[in-house]
């Protein structure tokens, strides 16, 4: 099952990230600083492009259990894979990008490049280190949404020369015939891309209503696709990971975002703050990283005021992988199997004589009632997750459970393994049905993570 993302060329001709940004006034003068915001746009939102509003609930669900599924073989690969490592700016510039985003729930955000500015949607990925979008001459690209960025088109693109000292401090250069950055990136499922390692300025909107011109920012320029997938209207990747070419680190060290109710598609406060605008707030438990991902210390779970008794080891990273991983791109939250079935029993005790167990034979796993989840768990027990340091996240139902159809709802917890397969390393993810009512920030400074419960229509002012 675990297909390793393959060859993976990369490489960086510039150590001077001065990603100075210069403000465009916007039409009132304020002096309140400006923050680099933008709208994530979930996949189930009335504003991505994809969205059909005769989707039923179930055909939404069903979208959303071939997202996660995906995601989670590519991540098992990758946490596997990873290796020990302190050295933040070498090890973790090993950009492999996350699976193309269609089907999963990964988050769309929009910007514009280059000059004239071409408007840009690409899905949010904390699993990866890389900007790449669509370019011109393209093999395969997706023709939509339309025009396809033109580098020669625009004034202020620049190629990335190969012959740099970053470059040849970094794991893997690839120079083209011209002496040109090259990256190429091989997704799980066999998609790919190649192009090359450019610099160009990127245009955000800022909190308040103005756009913010960022000058010099690194970014693969994609000139062949080739994915199996029908696309989803996105034009590229943005990774927030920690690799020195991510955008999380380009912008300064520090980025937060803030989800909302996803399964309210008229919801239309989710965002993304990038730099030091960022909002770092509440209680924060430190991260380390691995292969460019986000690892927490996850120090137990409970339910209402009862502490459940799992093998903290279960949540440990050790040289052989595992650990507890933040993910931006994954819908459920994945725990160790018997961190899985500890849960699960309490909520089940807790469920009996109230709702009635509905199984479906193929998905014996899942822990699923008759019911709806805004209309019949009120009083329903919050479930907690504590991390190391004080930080938690209070899961109320709707962040726990997933309406399936319109009368039966299961967990948005799945289990790593069925119990009797043999995994070597029990893998946690933590998903966004978790994250919802949270803003989330990274100092990737301090190496810390703040969760802040929050209604994030109260960020964006
Ligand atoms: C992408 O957008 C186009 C037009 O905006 C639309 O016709 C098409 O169906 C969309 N693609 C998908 C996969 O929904
Ligand atoms: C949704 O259903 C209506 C009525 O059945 C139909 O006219 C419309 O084209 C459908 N929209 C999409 C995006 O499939
Ligand atoms: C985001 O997309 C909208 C709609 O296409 C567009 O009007 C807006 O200018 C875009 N924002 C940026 C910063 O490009
Ligand atoms: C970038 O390099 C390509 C060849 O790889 C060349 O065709 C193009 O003109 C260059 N662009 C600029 C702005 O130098
Ligand atoms: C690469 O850099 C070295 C040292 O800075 C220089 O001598 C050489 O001419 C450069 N080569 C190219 C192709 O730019
Ligand atoms: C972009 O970086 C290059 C090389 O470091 C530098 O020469 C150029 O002035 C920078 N441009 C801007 C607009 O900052
Ligand atoms: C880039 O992709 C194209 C199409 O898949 C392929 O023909 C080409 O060899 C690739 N280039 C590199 C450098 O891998
Ligand atoms: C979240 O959105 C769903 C779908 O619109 C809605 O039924 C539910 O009440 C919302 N939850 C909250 C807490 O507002």
């Amino acid at each position: 099952m675990a297909i390793v993302p393959a060859l993976v060329y990369f490489l960086l001709s510039s150590s001077a990230f001065s990603a100075k940004a210069i403000g465009i006034p916007a039409a009132s003068t304020t002096t309140r600083p400006r923050k680099l915001v933008a709208k994530l746009i979930h996949r189930d939102s009335v504003l991505h492009p994809c969205h059909n509003p005769n989707e039923t609930i179930s055909d939404r669900a069903e979208r959303a259990i071939r997202g996660s599924n995906s995601r989670l073989a590519y991540l098992q690969a990758k946490m596997k894979e990873a290796t020990f490592s302190e050295d933040i700016q070498t090890v973790e510039d090993d950009i492999r990008a996350s699976v193309i985003p269609d089907e999963g729930t990964i988050f769309l955000a929009n910007f514009s490049i280059g000059e004239p500015p071409v408007v840009q949607l690409v899905g949010v990925d904390t699993g990866s280190s890389l900007l790449w979008i669509q370019c011109l001459p393209c093999t395969n690209c997706l023709h939509r949404p339309a025009p396809i960025f033109d580098p020669a088109k625009s004034k202020t693109f620049a190629n990335l020369s190969c012959n740099s000292t970053l470059c040849n401090n970094l794991k893997r250069c690839q120079c083209d015939q011209f002496n040109h950055a090259s990256f190429k990136i091989e997704y799980e499922d066999g998609s790919n891309t190649n192009g090359t390692i450019a610099r160009e300025q990127l245009v955000f909107e800022t909190s308040d209503e103005g756009i913010v011109i960022l000058p010099n920012v690194t970014f693969g320029c994609g000139h062949n696709i080739q994915t199996r997938q029908s696309g989803g209207n996105w034009t590229g990747v943005m990774g927030l990971g920690t690799g020195i070419a991510s955008l999380a680190r380009q912008f300064g060290s520090k980025f937060s975002y803030c989800l909302g109710n996803i399964s309210d598609p008229f919801y239309n406060y989710n965002h993304l703050i990038l730099g030091e605008g960022a909002e770092l707030e509440g209680y924060s438990t430190p991260f380390e990283t691995f292969d460019g991902h986000y690892y927490v210390t996850l120090e137990g779970i409970s339910i209402g005021e009862k502490k459940l008794e799992i093998d903290p080891d279960v949540f440990a990273r050790t040289s052989d992988g595992g650990g507890v991983l933040i993910d931006s791109g994954s819908t459920d939250t994945t725990l160790a199997y018997e961190a899985f079935t500890s849960l699960a029993y309490e909520i089940s005790s807790f469920m009996d004589g109230i709702l009635t167990r509905s199984r479906d034979e193929d998905r014996r796993w899942e822990l699923c009632y008759n019911g709806v989840v805004t209309r019949d768990l009120v009083g329903f027990p919050v479930v907690t997750f504590h991390f190391a340091g004080g930080a938690e996240l209070v899961l109320d139902p709707e962040s726990l459970f997933h309406q399936r159809t319109e009368d039966r709802f299961c967990m948005a917890v799945d289990p790593d393994s069925l119990g009797n397969d043999y995994v070597v390393t029990p893998t946690n993810i933590i998903g966004v049905m978790a994250q919802q009512n949270y803003n989330v920030a990274y100092d990737l400074d301090k190496k810390l993570i703040y969760f802040q419960r929050i209604d994030c229509e109260l960020l964006i002012d």
